[in-house]
């Protein structure tokens, strides 16, 4: 490979350029070059500054994620490197643009004085990984930021604009344009002031304010982060950094720093969170798709149905600039959509995320219309209406004489058949499941369903499309639930089944809040509302699609039939007080009685560890059906799933991660246990052919891949 770090000297000036595609992390080869550099210019009477920067769509992003699994990272480590820039006797600028994240933001913090694009992002998103900032980020923000606003950043690892960045000192200076020029000029102001005596600006060596920070504030501060083994252990680790960066020198507190990086870098929290960050980028990828598979462009969007999804879903195009037409068969539906969305723009703006001119760009950008013919220009369709097999065959039918050719239709159907759907239009190739979850502006996953005919061209189409509005996209294959649905039914299937044998829905949820997912099923399913999750058993039921069982969710079914509709009715598996849910006799009473209809004996020795594993390890045994019959292309793409759709907590890096973290022998053994104890007289606790064979072989779903 090319030098990633190249030198050009003109003027008495050293450029130092990072190329090192596609973000310029700083890998071995990079420190390497740093490091040479740094000794290049020392060496160099000739030199009498240096500018740093990087070629391509960014500075740096940050150290080298895929060198964290070694066992030892290889030297020279980054601090080498800034500490070799922070003794140069001759002023470094760095000229930053892009995202200067991680490693890139603390490579800046060592030169001398940093220029940045207007547009730059800077940040320390460490805490997402599961470490600290590991080359004087926990040290030098401090010191040029605050404590507090260094703290802010580095916990919630969110990036800051250039300008937020010039207010805290972070930057010296912001181009609007020609950041190049910029940086030269600096350059030559530099040099004027080391003639001039001054002494270069080197931040290791300046003091921390801590003028304005009560007794007890680090206390406080760690008070208000989520506990350390609910994911928040590396937020914890930052804030002891920057407790010790006060405390102690400099030299010091920067070692601790190292030493704390390197012991979350192989923490549980860390991997599964790496795994993630890669899991979501791999879930982009579709096997047998070519690089330059051709893609259809997307200016206008339509969408069919303004009530809860299709408003959201149309908000999400607004959000990007794209025009977008949502058509209803009711003004007043229309009228109710149009409402909920400007409702929300307004609501952002009170809050400051929004300019009231960003409002009414996006309100403009989105019309209502009673007549589908408006349709007819656009080039994605997505239909958002009634679940309801006939409406939207109907719908679908019509959509294909009404959409121009080339267009994509697709359905945001959570139960129904795609194939069945991409049928009725008469043009199947052109059709893909767009699972947008709920409320479809906020939600980050979008289950993409590839239909048996759905065209390599549509489905790179749309993949692309999800990446422009901010989704993370997994593709599924048609089965009834798709991925993520038929995974939670038998989650639900098992919470119900241990009610009935004499757990509560606050045991429960306990339980699985206690795993680290962000809501139980039973408040979970309150909140959504009872009587859709009832509507959609009692339907596919109907349909024989969830078997004969005649105790399957008989609990939700019971609850629907008592108008215990959840939060919204005051009652379901909870009573509430406003939105607090409270244990209710009367559900103990409901359970008790359906338990002694459908023979089950009420115990009182169920455990936590008993309702974690019979909910998740059963809903892993179905992950592992969906990847044997091709439903999912890999294992990684169903974490993904639950992370972003279903809050499974990323620091447990989804449930196939934490199978193979249990080990898929103790799985398949939990499995066999439990079909024991319980029968297995509908086959709920057989165990898939995959993970049988997997756990056999000693394998792992991480590193499995179909033949
Ligand atoms: N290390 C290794 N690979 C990286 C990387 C990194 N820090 N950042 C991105 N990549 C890779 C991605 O895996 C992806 O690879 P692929 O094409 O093979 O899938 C490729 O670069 C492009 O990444 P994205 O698809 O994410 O591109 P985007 O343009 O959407 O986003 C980005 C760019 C905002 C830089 C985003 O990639 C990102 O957030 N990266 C991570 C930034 C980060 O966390 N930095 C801190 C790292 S830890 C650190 O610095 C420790 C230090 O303190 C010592
Ligand atoms: P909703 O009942 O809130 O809205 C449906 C809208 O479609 C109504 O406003 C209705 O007037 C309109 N409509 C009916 N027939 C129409 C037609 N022929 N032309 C134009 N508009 C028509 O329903 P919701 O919840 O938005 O669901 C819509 C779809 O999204 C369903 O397929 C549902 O399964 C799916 N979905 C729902 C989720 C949720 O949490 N609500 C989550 C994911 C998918």
């Amino acid at each position: 490979m090319q030098n990633p770090v190249t030198l050009s000297h003109k003027d008495r000036i050293l450029t130092v350029d990072i190329n090192y595609p596609p973000v310029n992390a700083l890998a071995l080869p990079v420190r390497v070059g740093l490091l040479a550099a740094m000794r290049a210019a020392q060496d160099d009477p000739e030199v009498d500054a240096v500018i740093l920067q990087a070629s391509g769509r960014t500075f740096v992003a940050g150290g080298d994620i895929t060198e964290f699994d070694q066992p030892a990272m290889i030297d020279p480590h980054c601090n080498d490197v800034y500490a070799a820039m922070e003794q140069l006797d001759r002023p470094i600028i760095a000229a930053l643009h892009g995202t200067v994240l991680g490693g890139g933001l603390e490579l800046a913090l060592s030169a001398h004085y940093r220029v940045a694009l207007a547009g730059t992002q800077l940040g320390l998103p460490e805490v997402k990984l599961g470490i600290v900032p590991g080359a004087g980020g926990t040290q030098r923000l401090p010191r040029v930021a605050g404590v507090s606003a260094a703290l802010d950043m580095m916990t919630s690892g969110a990036p800051i604009s250039a300008d937020r960045a010039l207010t805290l000192g972070i930057v010296d200076e912001v181009a609007a344009s020609h950041l190049r020029e910029a940086a030269l000029a600096m350059a030559q102001r530099a040099i004027q002031a080391c003639k001039a005596g001054q002494l270069l600006p080197v931040i290791s060596r300046r003091s921390i304010d801590v003028s304005g920070l009560a007794p007890g504030y680090f206390d406080d501060y760690r008070r208000r982060l989520p506990p350390a083994d609910k994911g928040g252990q590396a937020a914890h680790e930052v804030v002891r950094c920057v407790e010790a960066a006060v405390a102690l020198e400099f030299a010091q507190s920067l070692a601790l720093e190292r030493k704390v990086f390197e012991g979350l870098r192989l923490s549980k929290q860390s991997q599964a969170l790496r795994h993630v960050f890669f899991a979501e980028r791999e879930a982009a990828r579709i096997p047998g798709l070519k690089p330059d598979q051709r893609v259809r462009s997307i200016a206008r969007v339509g969408v069919l149905g303004a009530g809860t999804m299709g408003s959201g879903i149309a908000m999400n195009f607004a959000n990007v600039g794209i025009p977008t037409v949502l058509v209803e068969t009711s003004q007043a539906a229309l009228d109710r959509g149009l409402g909920f969305i400007r409702g929300h723009y307004e609501t952002s703006a009170a809050k400051g995320r929004l300019t009231s001119a960003q409002v009414a760009q996006r309100m403009s950008l989105l019309t209502g219309s009673l007549d589908d013919q408006r349709l007819h220009d656009c080039d994605l369709i997505i239909e958002a209406v009634f679940e309801n097999l006939d409406l939207k065959k109907q719908v679908c039918a019509r959509l294909g004489q009404v959409c121009k050719p080339g267009a994509i239709i697709a359905t945001n159907t959570s139960t129904l058949d795609v194939d069945v759907l991409a049928q009725a239009t008469g043009r199947a190739q052109d059709v893909v499941g767009l699972h947008f979850f709920s409320p479809a502006h906020v939600m980050r996953l979008l289950e993409v369903v590839r239909g048996a005919q759905t065209s390599p061209e549509v489905l790179a189409t749309v993949m692309r499309m999800a990446r422009q509005i901010g989704k993370v996209a997994v593709v599924s294959g048609v089965c009834y639930g798709f991925i993520g649905n038929r995974m939670a039914e038998v989650y639900m299937r098992e919470a119900e089944f241990l009610m009935m044998e004499g757990a509560s829905p606050a045991q429960i949820d306990g339980a699985v809040e206690a795993y680290g997912m962000a809501m139980g099923p039973c408040r979970m399913l309150d909140m959504a509302g009872v009587d859709v999750g009832a509507r959609t058993v009692i339907e596919a039921t109907r349909e024989g699609k969830l078997g004969q069982d005649p105790r399957y969710r008989a609990v939700v079914r019971k609850l629907f039939e008592l108008g215990r509709f959840g939060q919204k009715a005051g009652v379901g598996y909870y009573r509430y007080e406003g939105r607090k849910p409270v244990a209710d006799p009367e559900t103990a009473r409901i359970v008790s009685a359906l338990a002694t209809q459908h023979g089950f004996a009420q115990r009182n020795d169920i455990t936590d560890e008993e309702i974690v594993e019979r909910l998740l390890y059963s809903m892993i045994n179905e992950g592992c059906k969906i990847l044997d019959e091709g439903i999912a292309f890999r294992a990684s793409d169903i974490d993904i799933i639950w992370t972003a759709g279903y809050s499974f907590p990323a620091y447990r890096g989804g449930p196939m991660f934490m199978a193979d973290q249990v080990g898929l022998k103790a799985i398949t053994a939990r499995l066999d246990h439990y079909a024991k104890v319980h029968g297995d007289k509908f086959g709920y606790w057989a165990t898939s052919d995959l993970l049988k064979g997997l756990a056999e072989q000693g394998g792992r779903l991480s590193a499995w891949a179909p033949h």
